[in-house]
């Protein structure tokens, strides 16, 4: 029986890569975003029976809770959420509107725990062998960044989320485990000036920035039995910058 897996924020980046690889192991999944790609597309009309898309605003619960209700009623269990969606407003904080701090915490932090609890209540209902959760946090949260504070914050609450939930839902065989990447390269990270690039690449071992393609072996990983006794972490892939 192949797995079912929520990737929110499927369209493109991160969340597209991790689509593409979760089709490819075999995995039916279910994706969002709020304006479809045609790369995303592409991969609905080869997949049509494996493939769910949706286009939806994760700031609004509503919304959420109906597609993990439909999610549900299509392919029945869900046995993985990856909780990808995120919007970063760059900018110091004295200068930072409230509508762009709505924004962050709503979709990043709201948003995500919305999902994982729709999810999870799926979970608890018809439980799996192999049930998880990833939370895609951001080096950031530990480490911090000038211009990026509220963006931080929210991928530092959901760090503090993932190893709460860990806990309560050890006993009922749901493991949770966060993801912090280093800077990638995909359109949220296009504004990046040409000095910060050039001072990360600097600060990084492994001598340039991450593509999507280094952290979707990770969170493969951590998706699937191999990772059966993991959960509550914080796994940080960044090339050894931190
Ligand atoms: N790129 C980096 O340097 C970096 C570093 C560390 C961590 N991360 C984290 O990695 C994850 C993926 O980032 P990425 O670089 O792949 O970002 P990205 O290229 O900007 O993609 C973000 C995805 O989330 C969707 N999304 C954004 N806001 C949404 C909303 N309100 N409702 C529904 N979907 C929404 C986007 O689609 P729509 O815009 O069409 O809605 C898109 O599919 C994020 O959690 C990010 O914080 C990224």
């Amino acid at each position: 029986m192949p797995h079912t897996s929520i990737i929110s924020g499927g369209s493109r980046g991160l969340g597209l890569a991790l689509v593409e690889r979760f089709l490819e192991r075999g995995d039916r999944v279910a994706t969002f975003s709020r304006s479809g790609s045609q790369p995303l597309a592409n991969l609905a009309a080869l997949h049509p029976d494996r493939l769910h898309t949706e286009t939806l605003d994760a700031a609004d619960a509503r919304l959420l809770c109906r597609f993990v209700e439909r999610v549900g009623q299509r392919f029945g269990q869900i046995d993985h959420c990856i909780a990808n969606a995120a919007v970063a407003h760059e900018g110091v904080l004295a200068t930072t509107r409230d509508d762009e701090i709505d924004s962050m915490l709503s979709v990043n932090l709201r948003g995500t725990i919305v999902l994982v609890r729709e999810t999870v209540r799926q979970m608890l209902l018809n439980p799996s062998a192999t049930s998880s959760i990833v939370v895609i946090s951001s080096i950031v949260a530990a480490r911090g960044s000038s211009g990026l504070s509220v963006y931080a914050a929210t991928k530092a609450g959901l760090e503090g989320f993932a190893k709460s939930l860990a806990r309560e839902l050890g006993s009922r065989g749901i493991r949770v485990n966060a993801v912090s990447p280093g800077f990638l390269e995909t359109d949220l990270s296009a504004s990046l000036s040409a000095e910060n690039r050039s001072r990360i690449i600097r600060r990084t071992p492994l001598g340039r920035l991450g593509e999507p393609a280094d952290v979707v072996g990770a969170i493969d990983f951590l998706s699937s039995a191999r990772a059966g006794f993991i959960t509550g972490q914080v796994l940080t892939i960044d090339g050894g910058a931190s």
